[in-house]
C-alpha cells in the first residue's frame, strides 16, 4: 500500500479551504433531475451538463477534486478534449462513484444495503490508470418506525469498510459516505443520536478492515431533523449538533469531513457549513469541508435547463456557489455574498 501516496492524496482534496464536487449522479438519478426541468434525458444532453461544469472558468480555485461517474469520466467534450484532461489543467483532481447503488437489505423491511463489492478490485485498477485518485460509496439509512436495525447499520459499515481496503490497496483515497437521509418527520435528536450510531459502527468496521485514516474522508450528513419536522433548528444549533456528534465519533486522525448537502438549500448548506468553521475551526482536529452535488449544481442546472444560449450564466452560478462554499469553509459567507 502506498501511504505517502494516500495521505497526501487525502490531505490536498481539503487544503487551501477548497472541497469537492459532486458529478456523480447515476443515469437514472441526472435523468430524473433533468426531466423535472423538461430537459431531454439523453446520454448527449448529460454529456453538455457535463461539460458545462467541467469548462466553468476559475473551478479549480475553490475546488480540489470532482466526483465522476462511469459516464463521465470517459466523456469528452465536443471539441474532442477528455474531461480528464479538461479537470487536470484546472488543477482538479478526478474521484469516482463505485459502489452500484442502494438495494433492499433482505429481512429488513424499509431498509437498503449498498451494493458493488463483487469485481471492485478491477474496477479500482483501471480507474487508478485512468487517473483516479480517490473514489466515493454512498451507504443509506433511513429514519423511520424502529429504524434503522443494529444489523442494517452494519451491514452498511462492513461493506463501506470492505471498500475502503479495496481502494487504498488500489491507491485511490476513499471517500465513506454513510449518509442518514433527510426524508420523514424526525427531529434533530434522533437524528443525532442514529448519526453518532451509524459512525461509531463505521468507524469499527473502518479499523477491523486495517483502514488507513490519515487517507480516508469522511463524507457525512450533517445533524439536522427531518425535512418534515415543523421544529427545525436555528443555523448555530444545527453547527453544534453537527460538530458534536463527530467530536464523539470522528478519530482525529481523519484529515478531512467533506459534507454532504441532502437536500438542503444551497444557501443554508453554505450557512451551516459557515457557522461550524466559525464556532469550531480553531479546536476541530479534522478539516470541515463540503463534497454538495445539489447545493452546488442546482441554481446552474436551473439556469441552463438544457439551453447552449444559458451556458456562461449557469457556469456563472456554479462558480458562485463552489466561491461560497470555499468562504463557509474560512468562515467568511454571509448573506451578501449571495446579492454579489
Ligand atoms: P448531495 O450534496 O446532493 O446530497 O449529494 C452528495 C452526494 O454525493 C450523494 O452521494
Amino acid at each position: 500500500m502506498n501511504t505517502q501516496l494516500l495521505i497526501d492524496t487525502a490531505r490536498a482534496r481539503v487544503a487551501d479551504d477548497k472541497g469537492l464536487l459532486a458529478m456523480d449522479e447515476s443515469n437514472p438519478t441526472c435523468n430524473k433531475r433533468f426531466a423535472k426541468l423538461g430537459i431531454p434525458q439523453t446520454e448527449e444532453a448529460r454529456r453538455a451538463y457535463r461539460e458545462l461544469i467541467v469548462t466553468t472558468p476559475g473551478l479549480g480555485e475553490s475546488i480540489s477534486g470532482a466526483i465522476l461517474y462511469d459516464e463521465t469520466i470517459r466523456q469528452q467534450t465536443k471539441d474532442g478534449t477528455s474531461f480528464l484532461k479538461v479537470l487536470g489543467d484546472a488543477g482538479i483532481i478526478p474521484g469516482i462513484k463505485v459502489d452500484t447503488g442502494a438495494k433492499d437489505l433482505a429481512g429488513h423491511p424499509g431498509e437498503k444495503i449498498t451494493e458493488g463489492l463483487d469485481g471492485l478490485r478491477d474496477r479500482l485498477k483501471e480507474y487508478f490508470q485512468m487517473g483516479a485518485r480517490f473514489a466515493k460509496w454512498r451507504a443509506v439509512i433511513t429514519i423511520g418506525d424502529g429504524i434503522p436495525s443494529r444489523s442494517g447499520l452494519e451491514a452498511n459499515a462492513h461493506a463501506l469498510a470492505r471498500y475502503a481496503a479495496l481502494c487504498q490497496e488500489a491507491g485511490l483515497v476513499p471517500v465513506v459516505e454513510p449518509e442518514v437521509l433527510m426524508d420523514g418527520d424526525h427531529t434533530l435528536e434522533r437524528c443525532l443520536k442514529v448519526t453518532e450510531e451509524a459512525l461509531r459502527n463505521v468507524f469499527i468496521q473502518l479499523n477491523c478492515q486495517r483502514v488507513l485514516l490519515e487517507g480516508m474522508i469522511l463524507k457525512p450528513n450533517m445533524v439536522l431533523p427531518g425535512l418534515d419536522c415543523p421544529d427545525q433548528p436555528t443555523v448555530d444549533e444545527a453547527a453544534d449538533a453537527t460538530v458534536q456528534c463527530l467530536l464523539r465519533t470522528v478519530p482525529a486522525a481523519v484529515p478531512g469531513i467533506a459534507f454532504l448537502s441532502g437536500g438542503q438549500s444551497a444557501e443554508l448548506a453554505s450557512a451551516r457549513l459557515n457557522a461550524m468553521n466559525v464556532r469550531f475551526k480553531s479546536r476541530a482536529p479534522w478539516a470541515l469541508a463540503f463534497s454538495f452535488a445539489r447545493a452546488i449544481q442546482q441554481p446552474a442546472l436551473e439556469i441552463w435547463r438544457g439551453e447552449e444560449a444559458n451556458v456562461q450564466a449557469a457556469q456563472k452560478a456554479l462558480r458562485h456557489r463552489a466561491r461560497c462554499n470555499q468562504a463557509a469553509r474560512r468562515g467568511e459567507y454571509n448573506a451578501a455574498m449571495e446579492r454579489t
